[in-house]
């Protein structure tokens, strides 16, 4: 019997025509049937404030409440300035807090950077997996993925045009169904 493991996507980017956000949807649609992925939304969130560990607003609630819910989680993210955007890293901190009651903790974890440039976000996808050493979520090691030169990556549909690449993102997958089965605390 086939378990469907639920797995929460947080996307590095609010642009309207984010590619990271196109990836998104493209791994959604390619997806085993044991995976179920949904992308939670960071955009909504207020920047952190310590404050809120004593009053979380809302919006602070209903995030945490969405990733613990889920039984993994998946960054793909865009690279800024050779590291993590600010709203992908807020994100991260608003799921952190109160200290001892981080939403991310044990949650396995895998990371993809997508990029129109030639290095394919590995600045972000590096710097990202060392805040995930301390939240305590086991990021996939293999396969990485860091996809460059992704301005043509996908069609009008927003599938991946590229058939090396969709079939690496399939693996990339099945790879990670079986990081998270190995991984999982449950
Ligand atoms: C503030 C800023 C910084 C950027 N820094 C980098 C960078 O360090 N490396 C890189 O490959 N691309 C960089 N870019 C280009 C982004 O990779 C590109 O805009 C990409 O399309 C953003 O991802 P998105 O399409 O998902 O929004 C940067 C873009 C912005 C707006």
């Amino acid at each position: 019997m086939i378990t469907t493991k639920n797995v929460a996507i947080l996307v590095g980017s609010l642009r309207k025509e984010s590619l990271n956000r196109k990836m998104a949807h493209a791994l959604i649609a390619l997806a085993p049937p044991s995976l179920k992925l949904e992308i939670v939304e960071i955009g909504n969130l207020p920047l952190f404030s310590q404050d809120f560990e004593a009053a979380p607003p809302a919006t602070v609630s209903t995030f945490k409440q969405q990733v613990e819910a889920a039984d993994a989680v998946l960054f793909i993210t865009p690279e800024y300035n050779r590291s993590v955007p600010g709203v992908l890293k807020n994100a991260i901190d608003v799921g952190s807090r109160p200290y001892g009651q981080s939403a991310w903790n044990g949650k396995p974890g895998a990371v993809i950077s997508v990029s129109p440039g030639a290095i394919g976000g590995f600045g972000a996808n590096h710097h990202l997996r060392q805040s995930l050493v301390f939240l305590n979520v086991p990021a996939m090691t293999q396969p990485e993925a860091y996809i460059g030169n992704a301005g043509s990556l996908f069609d009008d549909n927003g599938a991946i045009a590229s058939d090396a690449t969709r079939d690496f993102m399939q693996k990339f997958l099945l790879a990670f169904e079986q990081w998270i089965e190995r991984h999982s605390a449950r």
